[in-house]
């Protein structure tokens, strides 16, 4: 019986991934660059022993159905393949963040279960190579095996696309980041759809590409010069480009839903009163705004009047995978 257990936080992206150039090794078309984040995680258990005669999954006590657990158990073989084993599994995870809402439930849920496999299976990968296994789980996963600010290189080929940390002198610190929880259900469109459908239909899609360089380059001089309201425009310009493609998708979608837009509209409004905030969004409703902890406060009685306490969370730069128990 072999036996590991990791825990990974999620990460948001400030200059986004969007699209995949390679679908099945998940190779994306660009660059992206996130922080990671310390209030929303998954901890994960995976047992291979010759005792199970097929993959289970376990997802917050739940037995998943045989999709789900189909997209696990394919994860799973690169890990046996690497192993040289057979033997089937149990995987045993809690989510402590919303499933599918949006909230890169995907990124700290393959990250976790990457690094539990790696350290049952005792295949004593390194950190880079291991966020090349993640990515192979969801895209986004690569990145939460760092904490702070991470890219990933978009590369050519397996090898070479994998997520590292930015170097940042602890600009991180400075930051938080809030959520506004609009909607913790599970969104109509996944993140994999939508980005499909994106690449293959969107005519806005060539100009996402033709921008989203430019907007990498200006977000790294805005860590390296820990020019706040750099990043925080940078950020919000190239989240609304990603969201911009969707409407000319066809079918069209958006992730955006009224009370997004009131979220988006009071981020304005906070800096017309003088406190520098930026929002962004992801595959889902939900809206996360940036902020110096200086500012914190503002952001948080402003959005707690506007939702509720319980739709705003706060959170700062979290930490890489763990290995637990
Ligand atoms: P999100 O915005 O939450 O990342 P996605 O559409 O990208 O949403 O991904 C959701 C999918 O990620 C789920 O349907 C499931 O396949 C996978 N996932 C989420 N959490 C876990 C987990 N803890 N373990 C394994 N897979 C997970
Ligand atoms: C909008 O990594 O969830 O959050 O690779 O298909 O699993 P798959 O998709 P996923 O996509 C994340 C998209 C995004 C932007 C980002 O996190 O960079
Ligand atoms: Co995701």
């Amino acid at each position: 019986m072999f036996k590991g257990k990791a825990r990974a936080y999620t990460n948001i992206a400030l200059i986004k991934y969007w699209g995949k150039k390679n679908e099945a090794l998940i190779l994306p078309m660009n660059n992206s660059l996130s922080l990671t984040l310390d209030a929303f995680y998954t901890e994960t258990e995976v047992i291979f022993s010759d005792s199970y005669i097929a993959d289970e999954f376990y997802l917050d006590d739940t037995l998943q159905d045989e999709k789900a657990t189909k997209k696990v158990s394919q994860f799973l073989d690169l890990f046996r393949k690497e192993a040289g084993i057979s033997l089937k599994a149990s995987v045993i995870s809690q989510n402590f963040v919303p499933t599918a809402a949006g909230l890169a439930s995907s990124a700290s849920g393959l990250a976790a279960l990457a690094g539990a496999c790696n350290t049952a299976l005792k295949l004593g990968l390194d950190d880079l190579s291991l966020s090349r296994f993640a990515r192979r789980g969801s895209g986004s996963a690569c990145r939460s095996i760092f904490g702070g600010f991470v890219e990933w290189e978009k590369g050519h080929d397996d090898l070479s696309s994998y997520a590292k940390p930015v170097p940042s002198d602890s600009f991180e610190d400075d930051l938080a980041m809030v959520f506004i929880l609009i909607n913790d259900q599970k969104k109509e469109v996944s993140s994999r759809n939508g980005m499909r459908r994106t690449v293959e239909t969107s005519s806005f899609y060539q100009g996402w590409l033709d921008s989203v360089e430019g907007d990498l380059y200006q977000l790294k001089q805005a860590i390296k010069t820990k020019d706040f309201q750099l990043l925080g425009e940078t950020m919000e310009r190239n989240g609304l480009k990603m969201h911009g493609t969707t409407l000319a998708a066809q079918p069209p979608f958006t992730y955006w839903s009224p009370d997004s837009l009131k979220a988006m509209d009071a981020v304005r409004q906070l800096r017309k009163q003088g406190i520098p905030c930026y929002f962004t969004m992801d595959a889902g409703p939900n809206v996360k705004v940036l902020v110096e902890n200086s500012h914190l406060s503002e952001v948080q009685e402003t959005f707690t009047k506007l939702f509720s306490k319980e739709q705003v969370i706060t959170a700062h730069a979290g930490p890489g995978i763990a290995i637990i128990e």
